[in-house]
């Protein structure tokens, strides 16, 4: 006893058909991974600037919240560090002729790695950390 043959088109569809279905699941597959490869490389944090705004040896004061922070960029590196003095909690500035953190109330200074080099501050600045994507700046605590 033979089976009734299959119509042309009924066998190309069972031909074509689970090719055609594995090669859309692959691509989909593919879609996810470079999906979620790009999701997990997207920077971190809050946007705080442009690194327009923020040329190599400059500094801007921004907020982190309601914290205010301070952003440097170092020779392109970007550091983030928290602008209050660890001394007693003054406000903090950058200098661009010295190339440092001061804080004016009693003459603490720190340098762009966040170091107390002068006065009485008796601990180096909490750093943020700092990343750049699409010319944004984000921060975010460490
Ligand atoms: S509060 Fe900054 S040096 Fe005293």
């Amino acid at each position: 006893m033979s089976a009734a043959p299959i119509p042309r088109r009924a066998a190309l569809q069972r031909l074509l058909g689970w090719p055609a279905a594995m090669a859309c699941l692959g691509a989909a597959g593919l879609a996810a991974v470079g999906f979620a490869v790009l999701w997990l490389r997207r920077p971190r944090g809050v946007p705080v600037t442009t690194l327009a705004k923020l040329p190599p040896g400059s500094a801007l004061r921004a907020r982190y919240g309601e914290s205010p922070i301070i952003v440097l960029n170092v020779g392109g590196e970007i550091r983030a560090f928290d602008a209050v003095c660890t001394h007693e909690g003054c406000p903090l500035g950058w200098n661009p002729v010295q190339g440092l953190i001061r804080c004016p109330c009693h003459g603490g200074a720190y340098d762009a790695s966040g170091k107390v080099v002068e006065g009485p501050p008796p601990a180096p600045l909490h750093r943020l950390e700092a990343a750049v994507g699409d010319g944004t700046i984000f921060v975010s605590r460490r």
